[in-house]
């Protein structure tokens, strides 16, 4: 989704804004720009496509020597991909520049009121009409920054802005209202982003900015007020990433890099946390409110995409252990369903990115109905984050390639050991968690296990990528599993495939399945074992291909199937931790024999900042 970066300090500003788009490509984007304001004029250049585009005609055009600039990838929404509606945005006066990301809902009425003032529009964005506006503003309001409080106060939506000015040439205003805004704090040198990313290379001093405050940058400090006009006072605190893990070292992908790191992930999500002795977790950021916890009445579980997903193993398994009842929703559905809360119920929002709308959305209604929240989130400091009661970070590390893996396993690592944290506080026996601490404690090395043989699921992977559509079952714990291949596949090979329970196969897909419709099977030695083997059988009958996925030392389902990926016994519950691994490199290796950009699939954005 839209990228934001600006700089003010002493270095070039155009090559450092460069850096921070290429930095923020893993979010997806469609075109990008840069504005530097130079002694005589501003240096303006978009481009439509890859970051390397801008950089090229800017290399082109010569030095840009400013020091003072904004920058911006945009992923469209109002008006096509083209050089004209990429940001930076110039009011018509020639004086204002602006970068934006989110959406302004009332920007009709507000272009049209601007219009028949005179303004002259050149771009179909909504974005276009907030320079307009603060250049209308400035007729009568010089300062900058106070043209933006009060352009702001009359725009409806989302955003996080970054405005420079001609005529105040060492300043950049910022602001934020659900959408991402960090100000790194350097020496001499201010780095604005709508992620980390861009400004971890400058410093690890950052100030997040809330929704409703404008941050104003100069030579001399920073200041930060709030759209009502009140002071803030707020000091840096330490960002707290690496930025080596930025790297995608020898691989070609960053996703199979990541994918390789799942057992890292799920080490790190329970390192210090799992107490296998006692059978029980510990988790520290939701101690605080761990009698509210263990009283509650229904868990809420909301998230969108894989961490729904992730959330929706964690319903089987809270469920079944720790005997807490779960309602699971997609965010987008959560914020407009008029929920119910009985007393005691909890709110847990799963994000990786910690900033996606429709889960912050829905997090907001929650924490208005005065019920706890809690989030388990991987971006430190993201707004999921810091706006949850309490919660549990994944520390799986910055994820970049848009399509997420090793997120997901933390998550699913972190629902495992949600359930120890609540189930042994009511009723489970040291026994049962003694053997699901262990066991998970196993996981990592079972899936370095699976990884190990890749280059077999790369050969398997090799004659399904022909077939255009696929179905994926699994049940119970692994039914999530099913959506999660069949969401991965279509994500990055742009394959046409379906994720079903397995039980309802036959209440409608089966009418699919013939020779060219093969079915991906997850179907390891569990409780509904018998279940799946029918339905494999069902297909089979039918001609369709099969791919399953099964316990070592199955040898009869090898008869039935066409193909067998296997994986390492474990415990029912904790099956998805080991089953999503081939079907993650199942997606992959199509999508990469496709010559894809699976790091970058079209249409996507990293962390959907917009409804
Ligand atoms: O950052 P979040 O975990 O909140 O993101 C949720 C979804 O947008 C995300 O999982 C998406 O579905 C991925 N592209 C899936 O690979």
């Amino acid at each position: 989704m839209c990228g934001i970066v600006a700089y003010l300090g002493k270095e070039r500003a155009a090559p450092i804004l460069i850096d921070g788009l290429k930095a923020l490509e893993y979010r997806g984007y469609d075109s990008a720009g840069i504005a530097v304001l130079e002694k005589d004029g501003v240096f303006l250049e978009r481009a439509v496509g890859k970051v390397a585009v801008l950089e090229d005609k800017v290399a082109k055009r010569g030095e840009s020597e400013g020091s003072v600039g904004i920058a911006h990838t945009r992923w469209a929404t109002h008006g096509g991909v083209t050089e004209r509606n990429a940001h930076p945005h110039r009011a018509c006066g020639g004086a204002i520049y602006l970068v934006h990301n989110g959406i302004i809902e009332n920007y009709k009425e507000i272009k049209s009121e601007l219009k028949s003032k005179g303004h002259e529009f050149l771009s179909e964005t909504d974005t276009e009409t907030i320079a307009h506006l603060i250049e209308d503003i400035r007729k009568d309001v010089s300062v900058l920054e106070e043209a933006v409080r009060l352009a702001l106060g009359k725009v409806r939506g989302t955003y996080g802005i970054a405005v420079v000015s001609e005529d105040e040439p060492e300043k950049i205003v910022a602001a934020r209202n659900f959408s991402p805004l960090i100000l790194g704090v350097g020496k001499n040198e201010f780095i604005i982003a709508s992620d980390a990313t861009p400004i971890m290379k400058f410093t690890n001093n950052v100030i997040y900015i809330n929704d409703g405050e404008i941050v104003t940058v100069t030579p001399s400090g920073y200041r930060i007020r709030t759209i009502g006009n009140e002071e803030i006072s707020r000091d840096p605190e330490v960002l707290d990433l690496e930025i080596g893990i930025v790297d995608k070292g020898n691989y070609p992908h960053f996703l199979l890099k990541e994918i390789d790191s799942e057992p890292d992930a799920v080490r790190d999500a329970t390192r210090g946390r799992l107490e296998i002795g006692s059978g029980n977790a510990k988790l520290g950021g939701i101690e605080r409110v761990e009698d509210e916890i263990v009283q509650v009445n229904r868990l809420h579980i909301c998230a969108c995409g894989t961490a729904y997903l992730a959330g929706a193993v964690g319903e089987y398994m809270i469920e079944e252990y720790a005997g807490v009842p779960v309602e699971l929703d997609l965010g987008s559905e959560f914020r407009y369903r008029k929920p119910i809360f009985e007393e005691n119920d909890i709110f847990l929002a799963i994000s990786q990115s910690g900033e996606t709308a429709d889960t912050l959305a829905s997090l907001r209604e929650a924490k208005e109905k005065n019920v706890l929240t809690l989030g388990v989130v991987n971006v430190v400091g993201s707004t999921v984050s810091r706006e949850t009661d309490a919660g549990v970070y994944q520390h799986a590390g910055p994820e970049i390639s848009v399509a997420s893996s090793k997120a997901f396993v933390s998550q699913v690592a972190i629902m495992a050991l949600l359930t120890l944290f609540m189930g042994r506080r009511r009723g489970m026996s040291l026994v049962t968690g003694e053997r699901i601490a262990k066991e998970l404690s196993a996981v990592p090395a079972f899936m370095e296990s699976i990884l190990r043989r890749k280059e077999e699921m790369k050969k398997i992977a090799a004659r399904y990528a022909s077939y255009t559509n696929f179905l994926f079952l699994g049940r119970k714990y692994n039914y999530p599993i099913a959506l999660e291949g069949a969401l991965k596949l279509k994500e990055i090979s742009y394959i046409h495939a379906e994720g079903y329970a397995s039980g309802e196969m036959k209440h409608g897909p089966i009418a699919m399945i013939d020779e060219n419709f093969p079915s991906v099977v997850i179907a390891p030695q569990d409780s509904v074992y018998e279940k799946n083997i029918s339905n494999i059988q069902e297909i089979k009958a039918r001609r369709g291909p099969v791919l399953a996925i099964a316990t070592e030392g199955d040898k009869d389902i090898a008869k039935l199937a066409d193909d067998v990926f296997y994986i390492p016994k474990t415990l029912e519950m904790l099956t998805p931790l080991l089953s999503v691994v081939p079907l993650h490199l199942f997606a992959y290796y199509i999508a990469a024999s496709k010559g894809l950009d699976v790091d970058k699939p079209r249409n996507l954005a990293k962390s959907v900042t917009v409804e």
